[in-house]
């Protein structure tokens, strides 16, 4: 998913897009940095640099691994960057990086044309003023010298190629009177949220007995409250599909075995359960997988395929990590213990499960990984994670 906020300079579009993608567990982008970063080094091709993976754009501007973002932020900087990004080739080398980055993430991506040429699709658009004079004020608090803001704001505005404006479905904010605070309050409403189904009703009703019965714990859990993920717990038991899914707030679309079918036929449906029959390609599987992470989905596949009951991990098939290499959605790997050699009648005495969510891969973390060296490279963190519960 893509948060797109833009504004004029001093909005205070970086720190809330910030905050935002913080308070929301998105990566965000300041895509005025990118253009400062081509004001220093004019002779790179940044989508050659974001590729080779010289250059990263997350949360900040790392090249060759050092963090260089504070040398961007200098008001020279800031000056030369605002004068190259009216060069259309600029503005393009600029937007094919950012689109290249972000496909198949969760991001907020900030700057003055997100919401109107760069991302004309994203899911949410937002467009931040603020009184002019509280804008001055705010940066030069920042850069600790006067700035002219009414000339940046002439040159941004009324620039023939991509002016800063709001796009025409853009919400417009405005934050002179707001904190901070407030400011990503305001946005964070206008998010839409899923609505609520069969499954999330049984989950308000049966998942806190699930949670209690079962003494579960949750750790590193990130938001998950928006965007498209896909989750790839191990699997040891039926029973931590129930625990993962009480824990989650959410519909949870989880991907099972076609076996299933027979013995919960059009329930599954229902609980947003999809089959997938095993051992063949899955056309019809896959395509749907798809259609749901493209449409902002929480997802969840079995990487080992089917129950490894005795908690010795089992190898994990490449296949779930297709969505991931093919930049479909981010992956947030899940270790689950606790519930191993399970049955029916041995759930008395309680069982103490432990769930740890495991920090989100980007599609831009893997450019250039097969999809085995993916799976081998969360198996092993999910192993880690197990082992330490
Ligand atoms: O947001 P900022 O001050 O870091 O941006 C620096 C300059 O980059 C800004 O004056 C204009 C340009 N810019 C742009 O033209 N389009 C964007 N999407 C972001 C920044």
């Amino acid at each position: 998913m893509i948060i797109a906020i833009d504004g004029l300079a001093g909005s205070g579009k970086t720190s809330a897009g910030r905050l935002l993608a913080n308070r929301i567990g998105f990566r965000f982008i300041s895509s005025g940095l990118l253009y400062r970063f081509k004001a220093l080094k004019p002779e790179l091709d940044l989508v050659e640099e974001v590729k080779q993976g010289r250059l990263r754009i997350e949360n900040g501007v790392m090249w060759s691994n050092s963090d260089v973002t504070a040398d961007l932020m200098a008001e020279g900087v800031g000056e030369k960057a605002s004068q190259i990004a009216l060069s259309v080739e600029v503005r393009e080398q600029v937007n094919a990086a950012l689109r290249f980055v972000t496909e198949g993430g969760n991001y907020v991506v900030e700057g003055r044309d997100i919401g109107s040429v760069v991302f004309p699709k994203a899911a949410v658009k937002f467009f931040l003023t603020a009184d002019p004079h509280v804008r001055a004020m705010r940066r030069e608090n920042q850069v600790g010298s006067g700035v002219a803001i009414a000339d940046r704001d002439r040159r941004d505005t009324s620039r023939p190629v991509a002016p800063a404006r709001p796009a025409a479905d853009a919400t417009i904010v405005d934050n002179t009177n707001l904190s901070l605070e407030q400011t990503v309050d305001a946005l964070v409403k206008h998010i839409p949220r899923e609505r609520p189904d069969l499954q999330r009703f049984l989950a308000a009703v049966i998942g806190p007995a699930i949670k209690s019965f079962f003494r579960v714990t949750v750790t590193n859990k990130p938001p998950l409250e928006y965007g498209r993920w896909l989750l790839t717990p191990n699997h040891t038991s039926g029973w931590d599909a129930f625990c993962l899914a009480a824990t989650l707030t959410r519909p949870t679309h989880f991907v099972a075995k076609s076996e299933l079918k027979s013995s919960l036929g059009p329930l599954l449906g229902l609980l947003d359960v999809m089959t997938i029959v095993r051992g063949t390609p899955d056309i019809t599987a896959i395509k749907k997988v798809a259609r749901l992470l493209g449409s902002e989905k929480l997802v969840v596949i079995y990487p080992e395929g089917h129950r490894y009951r005795d908690g010795n991990m089992g190898p994990f098939k490449s296949g779930a990590f297709y969505f991931l290499r093919k930049r479909m959605a981010p992956v947030v790997p899940v270790a689950i213990r606790g519930l191993e050699k399970i049955s029916f009648a041995d759930i008395v005495p309680r069982r103490r499960v432990r769930i740890k969510f495991l920090d989100p891969i980007f599609p831009i973390d893997v450019v250039g990984l097969t999809e085995e060296e993916i799976a081998e490279l969360v198996r092993a963190r999910v192993l880690a994670a197990y082992e330490s519960l």
